[in-house]
């Protein structure tokens, strides 16, 4: 799954970000949104989607693992809250980024969190 910068943009701003049948429950897999990378994490019928940099040390997030309502950075466990990505651990202090999302016809499309 992969969405780049030529991404297509839609008339109020969503951003194509690919397939919902290609995210599997609970795995996080990062997609390039018009220049930003993307942690999309699938729950059911929804999905999450964080700016895919740690707060901590600027490691991709994607490569973590997600537990409960939360995802875990593989390099050094902070957890950040899949919904508001408030951080949850140490060592990460800060938030990161959360980017509103849209599921339209097994289509998912992110937005910029200043516009969401
Ligand atoms: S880089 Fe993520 S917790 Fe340190």
């Amino acid at each position: 799954m992969s969405a780049s910068s030529s991404s297509v943009v839609d008339t109020t701003g969503w951003v194509y970000a690919g397939e919902l049948a290609e995210l599997d429950d609970d795995v996080p897999v990062t997609v390039d949104v018009d220049g930003d990378p993307v942690c999309l994490v699938r729950r059911g019928g929804g999905v999450r989607a964080l700016l895919d940099i740690c707060s901590h040390q600027d490691y991709p997030l994607s490569q973590g693992e997600v537990t409960g309502d939360s995802i875990e950075c593989c390099v050094h466990g902070a957890c950040f809250d899949l919904t508001t990505g408030a951080a949850l651990s140490l060592p990460a202090t800060e938030p990161v980024p959360v980017f509103p999302v849209q599921v339209r016809e097994g289509k998912v499309y992110v937005t910029s969190p200043e516009t969401g």
